[in-house]
């Protein structure tokens, strides 16, 4: 059992505060915003994640979990303090450190003991350092002496499943160059550490980047898939069955080989922007994730032709109402941060379209998110309310509710029989069995 302070109470702070407190340790989960804190205070989740309510509760009533906005009272008990703060992209398209730096600098003005201080945000190569150096120079203006070690541990989990992912992780990495810090580390994850789950120690850069290297990974995996599904749709083949056969490769594994709008979400949009930038300040330039960026770009692109290509081509958008359902980013979040959802929306009204939009999770964030358009969008109540009236439906999040729509309903409510499929969710014959054009991807 490990004393710990978790700074930053978002998706990563929360689900790793509220785990770790299941798996035995006393946590402390503290962020500067007063309203998240009262609520979480009163069990009020502040963000959609599948199991994190129980996870909450069962640890909050244990004794083992608790939430306050205070971090130097917070720090007082604890030998392990994580840095879980939000690192969004900056103007040039790096990490902006503003709230890690705000917390390592708090840190080193409170810092009384021995502690060890864990990057859990995802950071650009070298922070681990810029950590050190932040906490070392609040010390100094204390002129105090404390001893601290900083650790990089990236998070892995994935929105909509975080409990899981962070209980169930295909390894845990542990960056630092002290025994003793990796020492209470491994008490620290002690549940995972004895369960087999992969442990991988390493120094602070290796850890840094390996966050990033499997996040660009991963993104330039989508953008293949989808320029592989944008061939197959002028050469006649059918990227799902390619994706199929492709994927049976065990060297290429058939994970995120699933063609769409392209990728979004608060991590690979920003993370691959980073490292692009880390390449080129180093004069190692990662020219594949420079790539897969723009092509990432241009897919969203690509979707809203493809709507505007079913109506005819350009210029037939206006007088068009189109039902927009799945706001998010991906399902079972309520998260729209860099969304596809959110540049098709535009595209479309900027191409002269309405919109009747609907998300099983996100409309309180979609009614700002969407603020620019707002005056040609119907925030509407279901997917069927979206259909009403509309010209066609376009399926952006592949929410399991959208995967078992009443199709009969859905083409007798529709003024215009048109299906844009951007997740391939269905087979074009269901589609056109139920009396309806069907638009996928790729195929
Ligand atoms: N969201 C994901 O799926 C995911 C997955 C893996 C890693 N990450 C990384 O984890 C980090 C956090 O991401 P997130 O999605 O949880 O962010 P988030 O925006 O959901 O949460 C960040 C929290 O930090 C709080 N905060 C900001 N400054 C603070 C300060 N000085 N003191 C205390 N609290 C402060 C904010 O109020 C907010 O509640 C990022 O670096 C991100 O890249 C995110």
């Amino acid at each position: 059992m490990v004393n710990i302070t978790v700074v930053g109470t978002g998706y990563v702070g929360l689900v790793s505060g509220s785990c770790l407190a299941d798996f035995g340790n006393y946590v402390t989960c503290v962020d500067t915003d007063t309203i998240k804190i009262d609520n979480l205070k009163k069990g009020i989740i502040p963000i959609f994640e599948s199991g994190l309510d129980a996870v909450v509760e069962r640890n909050t009533h244990a004794g083992r979990l608790f939430f306050t906005t205070e971090l130097a009272a917070a720090m007082k008990n604890s030998a392990v303090v994580f840095i879980a703060v939000g690192t969004p992209p900056a103007e040039d398209g790096g990490a902006d450190l503003r709230y890690v730096e705000q917390v390592a600098r708090k840190i080193g003005q409170h810092i009384e003991k021995y502690t060890i201080i864990v990057d859990k945000s995802t950071v650009p190569i070298g922070t681990a350092r810029k950590v050190t150096q932040w906490v070392q120079d609040e010390l100094d203006k204390r002129h105090t002496a404390v001893a601290f070690d900083v650790v990089s541990n990236p998070e892995f989990l994935r929105e909509g499943t975080a409990v899981y992912d962070f209980t169930h992780p295909d390894r845990v990495v542990i960056g630092t160059e002290s025994v003793s810090a990796r020492k209470v580390m491994k008490e620290v994850y002690r549940a995972l550490y004895l369960n087999e789950t992969p442990y991988i120690e390493t120094n602070l850069e290796s850890a840094e980047m390996i966050k990033y290297a499997a996040n660009a990974f991963l993104a330039v995996k989508i953008a293949f898939i989808n320029q592989i599904a944008n061939l197959c749709e002028k050469t006649g083949a059918n990227v799902q069955d390619v994706a199929a056969a492709v994927g049976r490769d065990g060297r290429i594994g058939s994970k995120f080989l699933h063609p769409g709008p392209g990728y979004g979400g608060s991590c690979f949009p920003k993370d691959t922007q980073a490292l692009a930038k880390i390449g080129r300040e180093q004069g190692a330039p990662i020219s594949i994730v420079e790539t897969t960026i723009e092509a990432n770009k241009r897919q969203k692109q690509l979707m809203i032709d493809k709507i505007e290509r079913g109506f005819g081509g350009p210029g037939a958008l206006p007088g068009k109402t189109i039902a927009v359902l799945g706001l998010a980013y991906k399902n079972n979040t309520n998260d729209m941060r860099e969304s596809p959802a959110i540049i098709i929306c535009e595209g479309l009204v900027e191409r002269g379209a309405r919109l009747r939009v609907w998300d099983p999770a996100a409309m309180q964030e979609a009614s700002w998110r969407l603020e620019a358009i707002k005056s040609s969008v119907y925030f509407a109540d279901s997917e069927y309310d979206a259909v009403q009236g509309s010209h066609a439906l376009a399926l952006v999040t592949e929410w399991n509710q959208f995967r078992n729509l009443d199709l009969a309903r859905i083409k007798n409510t529709l003024l215009s029989p048109n299906f844009f499929d951007l997740r391939n969710v269905y087979k074009r014959e269901e589609i056109e069995a139920a009396g309806l054009r069907y638009f996928g991807v790729g195929k």
